[in-house]
């Protein structure tokens, strides 16, 4: 990155539910962390969400539950821009631009399309197969050079790089858009399912048993934990020996990452100790840093019109940044404005 670049972070959330376990430690902590040295835009990304079929009174009602997660994780709206994609219309401008920019190829190698539209590829809806193009334009609108994401969304990270790059090559505008690093926890960029190892945690999946929401009670994380998914080893010395451990490997990375240790130290306190003991480490763990934002969130939302308050105040500011971007866009493209 050019050293004359303002750093510029920027993420997204879709409102699809509650906020889970894999979104907080994969991305939202990061977010905090991150507002503490950097100026930071979030937003609630409820244009992708329509990509599935949504209930626009449970839509209206997730968008404000998550902004109440944002809150209660540790994210402040004075410091940092919170606010909900569709009210800053620039994002649908800016994708449709970048529609035009992107190329088919580009989209048929994305493999969150071919997960989600699954046999049925014929039948899903265009926004889902060009969603990679607006998640480019979120973050190119504010020209943001920093991207806190999961493992999971490294693709469309890259994709987003490939988008701005050649903007500007096609029209001639030398370091216009910056090429936006995706920052990933290393300890633990994708949290998986409790109830099968290989598969990401995910508010898609089922059952509640496969992960843990950031509002349930300590009795339910508990719960949850005690059922969670292992195998009938105990925990070994070393971590070559959790290799075709999928499961295990999971709940030692999650215990080791929340009590901000390693999984080498954590395998030193518990090598040979059963899986069942193990779990009431980890169950006391998860509770003591997640029962405290489901306390938050539970307050917050009770109060919708504040949280209204937080998303116009903080769609205000990024209407302002995104209008003067999309002006020098515009121009780029000879676009007359009045
Ligand atoms: P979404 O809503 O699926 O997830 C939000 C964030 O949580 C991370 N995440 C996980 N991290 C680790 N382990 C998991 N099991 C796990 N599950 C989810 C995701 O990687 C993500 O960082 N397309 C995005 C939202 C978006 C966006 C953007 C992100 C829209 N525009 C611009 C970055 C920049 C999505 O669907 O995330």
């Amino acid at each position: 990155m050019s050293k004359n670049v303002k750093s510029v972070v920027f993420s997204g959330v879709q409102p699809s539910g509650n906020l889970h376990l894999g979104n907080y430690l994969g991305a939202i902590k990061n977010f905090v962390d991150l507002q503490k040295k950097m100026k930071c835009i979030y937003c609630i990304a409820d244009l992708h969400a329509i990509t599935i079929s949504q209930d626009p009174k449970e839509l209206k009602k997730n968008i404000l539950d998550t902004t109440a997660g944002f809150i209660a994780c540790g994210l402040d709206f004075k410091k940092s821009i919170i606010f909900n994609q569709s009210s800053v219309s620039g994002h649908a401008e800016l994708a449709w631009i970048f529609n035009c920019v992107s190329r088919i190829g580009w989209m048929n190698r994305m493999t969150q399309f071919k997960e989600k539209a699954g046999a049925n590829k014929e039948n899903a809806n265009v926004g889902l197969y060009v969603y990679p193009n607006l998640m480019a334009a979120d973050i190119l609108l504010y020209k943001a050079t920093h991207v806190p994401v999961g493992d999971d969304q490294k693709q469309h990270l890259e994709l987003t790089r490939d988008i701005a790059q050649k903007f500007n090559n096609d029209f001639n505008a030398e370091n216009f858009f910056p090429l936006p690093e995706p920052l990933i926890q290393e300890k633990l960029s994708r949290v998986m399912s409790l109830r099968d190892g290989k598969k990401k945690m995910s508010k898609s999946e089922e059952s509640d048993y496969s992960r843990i929401d950031l509002k349930d009670d300590a009795e339910t994380i508990k719960k949850k934990i005690k059922k969670a998914k292992t195998d009938s080893s105990p925990i070994p010395e070393k971590i070559e020996d959790l290799k075709n451990r999928p499961e295990a490997q999971n709940l030692l990375n999650i215990y080791s990452f929340v009590t901000n240790s390693t999984v080498e130290k954590t395998l030193k306190e518990m090598k040979g100790k059963d899986f069942s003991k193990f779990k009431d480490h980890l169950s006391d763990a998860l509770v003591s840093v997640i029962c405290p934002i489901g306390k938050k969130i539970k307050e917050l939302e009770s109060d919708t019109a504040n949280l209204k308050k937080i998303l116009k105040e903080g769609s205000e500011k990024a209407s302002t940044i995104a209008k003067n971007n999309l002006k020098e866009i515009k121009e780029i493209l000879g676009f007359i404005q009045s």
